[in-house]
């Protein structure tokens, strides 16, 4: 102990004495009476913790639930399709805001989670974008909800993201809801967008087919409720259920650094409940939550299934599409961000030494 705070052995034995604590050289010593001692000496000790002593692996957090804990919960719908087709103005529409008109260049570039109770029902939406760069986005945005919203604006047709996004459902394995929108225009034919689809597997119903396809307008309102009712209806029939009462795992939808918050990540809790002040470890960040709020900005102190939360505290910029768990303690929490990074280092390195051989290779 003595070397360890880099004192005299004596002196040490002395202070021990002035304690109370009758020591010699190889005598062990408790963790209390050394901090006194170090105290003594104006320093400060920690317990050393031997974080490869904690052996905690995704499946012991992302462990499978009993059946008879399971609950119903709200579905989580992602609203997809080519630029400017009108995904942000029917969610404008369904909550009445009005973010389209305020987005830089008319342009969604992030994925946005919002909450809306129709008829005492919660649905989530997600709301993603439609431009060519955000291919990943819309990949994460299909493979984190359990229903797609497909919007074809009607005086465009199917376009190249409309059908990146078909393909991203379909991945997904999700349902796709087809909306046609911009319906108020004169210019648009349904008609044309439902034939134009056939090309891709999705018939309408009225068309002998088994997919839903809705004819709205964000702009007049018009179909805005058909449409909701068929995204109820279809999660009613996948009978989505999690259990509220575990530890949370979720996935981190955006993640940023902010210049006032620090680090800052939108969760969507996909299992339990995440508590404010709950220990989280995501990828090789952790930390301890010190503030939530719900998509409206507002503060909350807890998040069940199929809630979005955007949580302060992370130690490091969370990576989006990685999943967040809570942990009981800051140690779990430490150890197994701290066995991620060594991962991620071994990667690169794997990495860069296979780099080196194909640099040799082409020198021959
Ligand atoms: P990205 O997020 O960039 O992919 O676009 P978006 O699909 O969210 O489209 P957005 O809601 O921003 O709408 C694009 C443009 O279409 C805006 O100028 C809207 O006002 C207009 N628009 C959207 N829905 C309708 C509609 O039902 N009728 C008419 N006439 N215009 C609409
Ligand atoms: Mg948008």
């Amino acid at each position: 102990f003595a070397e360890k705070i880099d004192e005299n052995a004596n002196q040490v034995i002395m202070k021990l004495m002035g304690l109370g604590v009758m020591a010699g050289l190889n005598d062990q010593i408790e963790f209390e009476q050394a901090e006194l001692v170090a105290l003594e000496f104006n320093k400060e000790i920690a317990k050393e913790v031997k974080l490869d002593e904690i052996e905690i692996q995704e499946k012991d957090l992302d462990f499978e639930d009993d059946e008879k804990d399971l609950q119903t919960r709200p579905p989580v719908v992602s609203v997809m399709g080519h630029v400017d087709h009108g995904k942000t103005s029917i969610l404008d529409a369904i909550r009445d805001t009005q973010f389209a008109s305020g987005e830089a260049g008319g342009i969604t570039q992030h994925i946005g989670a919002s909450t809306v109770k129709i008829n005492d029902k919660e649905i989530v939406f997600l709301d993603t974008p439609g431009h060519e760069a955000f291919t990943q986005m819309r990949m994460r945005g299909a493979q984190s909800t359990d229903i797609a919203i497909l919007v074809v604006a009607g005086d465009d047709g199917v376009m190249p993201q409309t059908i990146e996004a078909i393909n991203h459902a379909k991945a997904a394995e999700i349902p796709i809801i087809v909306a046609i929108n911009k319906m108020d225009k004169e210019e648009s034919d349904p008609n044309r967008v439902k034939q134009e689809l056939t090309e891709y597997g999705l018939v309408s119903e009225d068309w002998g087919g088994d997919t839903i396809m809705v004819e709205v307008s964000a702009r007049t309102g018009d179909g805005i409720k058909d449409l909701l009712e068929m995204v109820l209806l279809v999660a009613e029939m996948r009978e989505l259920k999690a259990n509220p009462n575990r530890a949370a795992v979720g996935i981190i939808i955006e993640a940023q650094l902010d210049k006032a918050r620090g680090s800052v990540a939108t969760v969507l809790v996909q299992k339990g409940t995440l508590h404010d002040k709950d220990y989280v470890v995501t990828g090789s960040s952790s930390g301890r939550i010190r503030a939530m709020f719900n998509s409206k900005g507002e503060p909350i102190s807890e998040a069940g299934p199929s809630m979005p939360a955007q949580i302060l505290g992370l130690s490091d910029v969370a990576e989006a599409g990685d999943k967040i768990f809570a942990v009981e303690d800051e140690k779990t929490a430490r150890a197994y961000a701290d066995r991620a990074k060594e991962q991620k280092r071994e990667e690169r390195l794997i990495q860069k030494s296979n780099t080196n051989l194909e640099d040799m290779y082409e020198g021959i």
